[in-house]
């Protein structure tokens, strides 16, 4: 009993152990202390309760249950941490923005280059000879030599540099969003909605309990970013779905966005004890972004492994959904491109996805779902085998949702407009006129050439060709939710150093329905 609870309790205490400085932005001098000062952040104060408990009427019911007094229960006797509180649950405030900004562009200091140069391996990590012996001495009987935070220095559980903070930061943003987004959906549409989209009352409560999730993450990520001086508050946002089946079209785009934007920086962080946590609360996010594939009547799991992007490609993806935050809100280093739209997204509520017209999307955005198609052209509710996309565990789509040699037609901003919270961000690029579509899936980055460019009333117009790669024998890459974007070359960067293709990102990404 005593060995558990001290465990847990040391676990939980490190993660709320907070800086009581930070150098975030030179600027602040955050204090975990609810208490902290107005006049020590530029964003004002954020704070919520960190004060564990225990929870006497929880305690008595377990006792009751179990036939034994709570204190023979190892842990009954442990104060728990709370949760970090919601703002925004479900039915509250939604919408676009129509207020200007106070503040506008991304928190910056000096650049020393303007893009990172592409050099040629570390010497020192081509020596290891991999060929099934010990090299070196062990340090303790069954533990071979090597591995980063295994000497035996205690785990220290907060962000440790600007890279980190800032990815940690988008990472909360994420979390607040999908919190208020499961909710919303069980506000927004009532149970016969639910049923017509193949949803039973356990499918609905397993999105509660989603929803749940969040809030744990929205704490953990809070706590591992210093506490209330380094956490960022709760928004209010505004989504692009009209039906059941749009929302977790949404959905199902927007944990992938999630979820691949930490696969791209979790191996990157300064702080190995940060991406420990951060990995056990995204392989919850992964289960996620599944499910919600799978209410969505798509083909659960269509590719071998999940992709990364950097962190400016998931803000670029983000941004849109946010209309506001509170004043005390911290601000994002990240860079947010101008918007890419695929014109005939394939539609996957459609018995054949790639039958729709141009424009077939319902609202907005870089992940906006397309639109519920007509009867007798619909898959929700087709009960055929094959041509059906009620909620399913798995529905075969007997007609790929696209193909490799598909045109697909694509259409891009210019940058200089407002986007995110209160419209306070603005979309820039330094890149050239772009020439290639990036296509980022699975283990890959690969390019294909971007043609028939024209321009329309300050709107841009091209088209390029759905390649044909595979990662491995069996597995075509370019499959289920896409990240593509417009680039001015076609170096060639690989899943650990993609975010070196930024400053040559020209608009995008946006998230193409693939399979
Ligand atoms: C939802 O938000 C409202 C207003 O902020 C609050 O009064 C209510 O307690 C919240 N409900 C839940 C279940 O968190
Ligand atoms: C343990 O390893 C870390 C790097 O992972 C190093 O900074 C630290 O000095 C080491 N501590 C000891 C006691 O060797
Ligand atoms: C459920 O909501 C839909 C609109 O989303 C409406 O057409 C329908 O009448 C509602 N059904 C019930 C039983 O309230
Ligand atoms: C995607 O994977 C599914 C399931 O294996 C397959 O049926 C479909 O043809 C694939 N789509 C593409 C574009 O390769
Ligand atoms: C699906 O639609 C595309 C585009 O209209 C068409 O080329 C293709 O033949 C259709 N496939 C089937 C199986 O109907
Ligand atoms: C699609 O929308 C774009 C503008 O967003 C417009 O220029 C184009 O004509 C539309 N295409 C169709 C087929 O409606
Ligand atoms: C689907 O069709 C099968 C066979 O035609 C039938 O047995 C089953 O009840 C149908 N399911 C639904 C949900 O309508
Ligand atoms: C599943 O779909 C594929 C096409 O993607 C098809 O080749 C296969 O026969 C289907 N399998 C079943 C069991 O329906
Ligand atoms: C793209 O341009 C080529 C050559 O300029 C032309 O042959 C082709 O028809 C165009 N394709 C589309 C879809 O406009
Ligand atoms: C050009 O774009 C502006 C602003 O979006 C719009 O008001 C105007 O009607 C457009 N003109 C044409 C010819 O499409
Ligand atoms: C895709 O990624 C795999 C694994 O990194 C690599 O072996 C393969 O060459 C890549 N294929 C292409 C077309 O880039
Ligand atoms: C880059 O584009 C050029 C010109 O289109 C082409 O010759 C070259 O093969 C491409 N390289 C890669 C790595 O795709």
């Amino acid at each position: 009993m005593l060995f558990k609870s001290s465990i847990a309790a040391g676990l939980l205490a490190a993660a709320n152990a907070a800086p009581t400085t930070t150098t975030a932005t030179g600027s602040s001098s955050a204090s975990t202390s609810a208490s902290a000062s107005a006049s020590s952040s530029p964003f004002g104060v954020y704070s919520y309760n960190q004060e564990a408990s225990i929870n006497s009427a929880a305690v008595a019911s377990v006792a009751s249950f179990a036939g034994i007094p709570a204190s023979e229960i190892p842990g009954a006797d442990v104060p728990v941490f709370p949760v970090v509180s919601s703002q925004v649950n479900g039915t509250a405030s939604h919408g676009p923005y129509s207020g200007s900004a106070t503040t506008t562009g991304a928190v910056k200091t000096t650049a020393l280059g303007s893009e990172i140069p592409v050099l040629p391996p570390n010497p020192v990590e081509t020596g290891y000879v991999p060929n099934g012996l010990l090299h070196n001495p062990q340090p303790v009987p069954y533990q071979p030599a090597g591995g980063l935070g295994t000497n035996g220095t205690e785990p220290v559980y907060r962000v440790q540099s600007d890279f980190d903070y800032e990815s940690i930061l988008l990472g909360l943003y994420q979390e607040w969003i999908e919190l208020d987004l499961f909710h919303n959906i069980l506000a927004t549409f009532n149970e016969s909605d639910f049923t017509a989209a193949g949803l039973t009352p356990s499918d609905r409560f397993l999105i509660e309990f989603m929803a749940d999730q969040e809030t744990g993450h929205a704490t953990l990520l809070s706590n591992l970013l210093g506490g209330p001086g380094g956490a960022t508050p709760q928004c209010t946002y505004n989504y692009p779905f009209t039906t059941v089946h749009e929302a977790f079209d949404f959905t199902q785009k927007l944990t992938r966005f999630g979820e691949s934007g930490v696969w791209g920086f979790q191996a990157h962080l300064d702080s190995r004890e940060v991406a420990q946590l951060l990995d056990q609360s995204i392989a919850t996010e992964a289960r996620q972004q599944m499910i919600f594939r799978q209410f969505a009547g798509l083909f659960p799991m269509p590719v071998w492994f999940e992709t990364g992007i950097p962190q400016s490609w998931a803000w670029t993806l983000l941004a849109p959904y946010i209309s506001s935050c509170p004043s005390n809100s911290k601000r994002l280093a990240w860079q947010n491109f101008p918007a890419l739209t695929v014109l005939n997204q394939p539609n996957s509520a459609r018995i054949n996805a790639t039958q729709g017209f141009f424009n077939e999307t319902a609202g907005f955005g870089p992940a906006a779902p397309s639109s519920d198609p007509p009867a007798g052209q619909n898959c929700v509710g087709n009960n055929v085998t094959g041509f059906d996309c009620s909620a399913g565990i798995s529905q075969n789509r007997s007609i790929a949702l696209s193909y490799p040699g598909r045109k697909v037609y694509l259409e891009w901003e210019n940058p200089g407009k407002p986007v995110g919270p209160n419209n306070s961000y603005v979309t820039s690029t330094s890149a050239k006129a772009p020439q290639f579509v990036l296509w980022v899936s699975q283990l890959n980055a690969t390019y294909s050439p971007l043609t028939n460019i024209t321009t329309t009333n300050g709107t841009n117009y091209g088209m390029t060709i759905q390649p044909d790669v595979s990662t491995y024998e069996g597995d075509p890459a370019i499959n289920g939710t896409m990240f593509i974007a417009l680039t001015d070359s076609n170096i060639t960067y690989t899943a650990f150093n993609l975010s070196a293709v930024n400053p040559h990102v020209a608009a995008g990404p946006f998230l193409y329905q693939a399979g």
